[in-house]
């Protein structure tokens, strides 16, 4: 009987800290009105001083496991999609299992940007299903805030911070859990979004000098032409694999990072609205959280429930793009 890796728990966790449009219209030269247009949101979190992608993770994790009712010490891996780390090293998810207790856990980072948690979700569900683990926490997390230039209208208006998390656990003589997974990546496309600085070819303090910044650089419209097809492309990839059809999915939780983005994907999956979530009006684009959060409030508004069949879909930095179906 084949094992399954089905969600038992779900978390989220967003700093207090409110930016809106508003306030940003007393940083750079923006307005709500063109903010709201071009990318449907209206207000991020941001992080305080004190907060960062190991805090929110932390939280969101004790969310998970409390939702889960599972003890951190029964997890056996704890995986995070994290571009954002508090460090170059140790991993965000080392910072999780200490903080937690998860003293028989395995702790790893998965750096696929926006895509991280469909790519650390899909590591979480290979280990399950070959029997590896049992219990495993998949944590999303990023604070792409602290990355943003806010001198830079074209990308600062855009992030906010965020981190979201489930629990599986392997089953067997069930039909829920991860159905399909596909991951994809062009490298070619790793110039339209990056951050240079403060890795191992520009590490910090020497490279000032050579003009390089410690921001995030953003080429927005040839990453929106992308995202447009990949979204898409990738989705029907996964229910094709799936032997699904659009018409088969209860709920559709796209990667919020730009409403004529999210738009564009369900007109092409031919969803109606009331089966496409979105959040994105109120924390812009949480790179790596945005999905876990898009589902976890989901679930607490009762529009995912157990046995319901939800699609997710992101792409990010790398360029990399992926979507998930799963029988919740
Ligand atoms: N306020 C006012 N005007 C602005 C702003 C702003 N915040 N930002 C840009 N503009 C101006 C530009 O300067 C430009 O002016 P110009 O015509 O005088 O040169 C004009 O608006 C149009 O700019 P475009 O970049 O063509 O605007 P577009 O409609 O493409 O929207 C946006 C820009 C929102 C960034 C869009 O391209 C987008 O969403 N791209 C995808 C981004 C994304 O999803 N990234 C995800 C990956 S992030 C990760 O992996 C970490």
């Amino acid at each position: 009987m084949s094992i399954r890796a089905v969600v038992h728990g779900i978390g989220m966790f967003v700093p207090e800290k409110v930016l809106t449009n508003a306030d940003l219209e007393k940083l750079v030269d923006t307005s709500d009105e063109w903010i709201m247009q071009r990318t449907g949101i209206k207000e991020r979190r941001m992080c305080s001083d004190s907060e960062s992608a190991s805090t929110l993770a932390i939280a969101a994790a004790k969310d998970a496991l409390k939702d889960a009712r599972v003890d951190a010490s029964e997890l056996q891996v704890i995986i995070v999609g994290c571009v954002t780390g508090d460090y170059l090293f140790p991993s965000v998810s080392c910072l999780v299992q200490e903080a937690i207790g998860a003293k028989n856990a395995a702790a790893f980072d998965v750096g696929a940007a926006c895509a991280g948690f469909i790519y650390s979700l899909n590591v979480a569900t290979a280990m399950i299903e070959s029997g590896q683990v049992t219990n495993a926490l998949v944590i999303g997390s990023d604070a792409l805030t602290k990355f943003v230039d806010f001198t830079d209208r074209s990308t600062c208006v855009l992030f906010g911070d965020g981190a979201g998390a489930v629990v599986l656990k392997a089953e067997t003589g069930t039909d829920r859990g991860v159905i399909d997974t596909v991951l994809l990546a062009d490298g070619s496309g790793a110039k339209h979004i990056d951050l240079q600085l403060g890795g191992s070819k520009y590490p910090v303090g020497r490279d000032y000098s050579e003009g390089k910044r410690p921001y995030i650089f953003m080429a927005g419209s040839e990453v929106y032409r992308f995202a447009v097809t990949a979204m898409g492309d990738a989705c029907c990839r996964a229910l094709a694999e799936a032997g699904m059809e659009a018409s088969d999915i209860d709920l559709f939780v796209p990667h919020q990072a730009n409403l004529r983005i999210v738009d564009s994907a369900a007109e092409r999956l031919g969803l109606p609205p009331e089966r496409v979530f979105k959040n994105l009006e109120k924390y812009g684009n949480t790179s790596g959280a945005s999905i876990p959060i898009g589902l976890c409030e989901a679930v607490q508004q009762g529009r995912l429930r157990p046995g319901m069949v939800v699609m997710t879909v992101g792409f990010g930095a790398g360029l990399v793009w992926g979507a998930n179906l799963i029988r919740w």
